[in-house]
Order: structure tokens, then sequence, then C-alpha cells
């Protein structure tokens, strides 16, 4: 199995490219060898590479920026994937791709599954969800998998964000009024690169076989303030940190450019039952990476 990973410098990327590393042929690129914003790059690396599987790990993620550089959000989450699955068609080949708890506005007071309608509250997660029906009506053997509050201990991310707090501040105001489940780029990788292995034998008739749309996040749900007091507990230089009080604050307490849904936990049941795997609880996840 040939396998082109693209983005692999990214939180997930990263992960990816450790994981993937014994399941065959593996190409990793990242920008600017590839660029997802050039729609004849994008065809140019696929037509040299002709792989059997694209993993897509790359993405224009800075929420509130994007909301000023919508078209650079746009091409790279949107327009991107679309030609790279029209590309990978052509050659027979399958894709996965990534996608956001933010293509939701959180209003519905449950966890979402995956016909629950999005209706995203910002520039990033309208260029998500564009970006996913792109590669979904090219049809053939593509995988979506939505996520929710990636971290990881390598790229600036909301728990290298709290460290750094903990040893500016004394005192923290965090929001507890938006719900999610923060996600270890690593359960991710491992999950993908497990998917891949039960298709291992043929991986395009196998992703043909289960394409679509997929929640996939590490499991149970938690405010942002929750999180944040989880990473103070779990800092393996803890004695370093000078901040003394942890307080909850509302998201209408701060002036971001974008607007996030209050409650995005997604529900992973149908990923549970086709694919026969699940992801660890998002504390024990934290735990791990934390000692990592
Ligand atoms: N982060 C989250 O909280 C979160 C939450 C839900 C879903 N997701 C989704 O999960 C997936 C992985 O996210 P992540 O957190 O691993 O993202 P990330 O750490 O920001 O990595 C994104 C990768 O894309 C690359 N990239 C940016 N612009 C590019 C371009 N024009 N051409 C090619 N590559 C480009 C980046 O390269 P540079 O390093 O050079 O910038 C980086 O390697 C994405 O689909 C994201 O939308 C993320």
């Amino acid at each position: 199995m040939k396998i082109l990973l693209l983005g692999n410098t990214g939180q997930l990327g990263y992960e990816l490219n450790r994981t993937l590393l014994s399941l065959g042929e593996l190409i990793a690129l990242d920008f600017p060898k590839i660029d997802m914003s050039d729609p004849d790059n994008i065809r140019s690396i696929i037509r040299e590479n002709q792989p059997n599987l694209v993993i897509n790990a790359t993405a224009y993620t800075n929420v509130d920026k994007a909301e000023s550089e919508p078209e650079l959000a746009m091409a790279i989450n949107e327009t991107g994937p679309g030609i790279l699955a029209e590309e990978l068609k052509k050659f027979h080949g399958a894709i996965i791709h990534y996608s956001t708890d933010y293509v939701f506005d959180g209003t519905k007071g449950e966890a979402y599954v995956e016909n629950d309608e999005p209706t995203p509250l910002s520039v990033y997660g309208e260029t998500k969800l564009a970006g996913e029906k792109n590669v979904r009506s090219v049809g053939g053997a593509n995988l979506i998998f939505r996520t929710s509050w990636v971290y990881s201990t390598r790229r600036p991310c909301f728990v290298s964000k709290v460290l750094e707090w903990a040893r500016k501040h004394e005192t923290l105001h965090i929001v507890d009024d938006q719900i999610s489940t923060p996600t270890w780029a690593r359960s991710l990788a491992e999950t993908t690169t497990q998917v891949i292995t039960l298709g291992r034998d043929n991986i395009v008739e196998y992703i043909a076989n289960n394409a679509g749309l997929y929640h996939l996040s590490d499991n149970g749900s938690c405010s942002r303030f929750e999180w944040a007091q989880s990473i103070l507990t779990l800092d393996p230089e803890k004695e370093t940190q000078i901040t003394k009080e942890v307080l909850p604050a509302s998201s209408s307490d701060f002036d971001t450019a974008a607007q996030r849904p209050l409650r995005s936990t997604l529900s992973c049941e149908k990923f549970e039952k086709t694919f026969g795997l699940i992801l660890p609880d998002w504390q024990d996840a934290l735990q791990l990476a934390m000692q990592s």
C-alpha cells in the first residue's frame, strides 16, 4: 500500500507520520511541497505519486484569523480537499479527511450525530463544512472524520497556552460555557491507523465500502475551564506554576474575532459500531499526553 500523508508537521500529521510508518510505503509532505491553496500543485502531487491512500492532515486551523482571511481559509479547507478527492478518484485512490465540531452552532443540548444539520458560526466552520461536502460529492472511497479540540504537546494549542499562562499569571480566567471533548492528536492518529490496518488487504475497496462521515473524538466531555484545571493538575512541572486560582468566565467576557459553539460534543457511536474501535477517555489521554 502506498500512502501519501499531507501535513506531517501539524499536530495530527506529526503523530500520523509515526503511526503510519509500519503500514507500507509512506510519503509524507508538508507545505510548501504540498500547497493546499494551489490546485495545480495538488493535481501534480497526486499524478506524480499515484497513492492508494491519501490522508489529509492539512488545514487552515486559526479560527480567529480565518475571519479576516476567508479566501485563504476557503482555498485550504474547502477548494483544496475537493480537488484532492477529484484527482484521487481518477487514479482509483482513497482519501481520509478530517473536519471539526465547529460545523455545529452548539445549541442542540446533547451530543451531535452525523446527520444533525450543521450551522457553523465562523468562517473556519463554514470552510471546513464546505470541504466535507466537496470531498463527499466526488464520491468514491472517502472517510471524513469530524473531531474536536485537538491538542498535542508539540505545537501551540490550548494545552501549551494554559501551561504558558500558568507561568505568567496568578489568576486565570477560563471559559466554562464552551463544552466539547479534548482529543489527543495521538489518539486520533492511532485510531486512524487502526482503521487502515482493518482494510489493509484492499484499502480502496474497504474505504469505499465504509465511505462517509464519522464523528471521532476522545471520550467524555468537559468545559474549557475543567480542561484547564486538569492540565494544571497533570503538569509534570507543577512546581514552576505561579497561578494561585482559576476562575470560571463566560465566552462573552472575551472579545474574539470568531464565535465558537457552546456545546459541540460529538457522539462517536457510528464510528464505534462500524469499526469496532473506541477512543480513550479524554482525561486518560491527557494524562498520557502530559507524560509524553
Ligand atoms: N486543532 C483543533 O482544535 C481541531 C479541532 C477540530 C478539528 N480539527 C481538524 O483536525 C485536522 C488536523 O488539525 P491539527 O490540529 O493537526 O492542525 P495543525 O496542527 O494546525 O496542522 C495543520 C497542518 O496544515 C499545514 N498547512 C497550513 N496551510 C497549508 C497549505 N496551504 N498547504 C499545505 N499545508 C498547509 C500546516 O503547515 P504549517 O505547519 O506550515 O502551518 C500544518 O502542518 C484538521 O482538519 C482540523 O481542521 C482540528
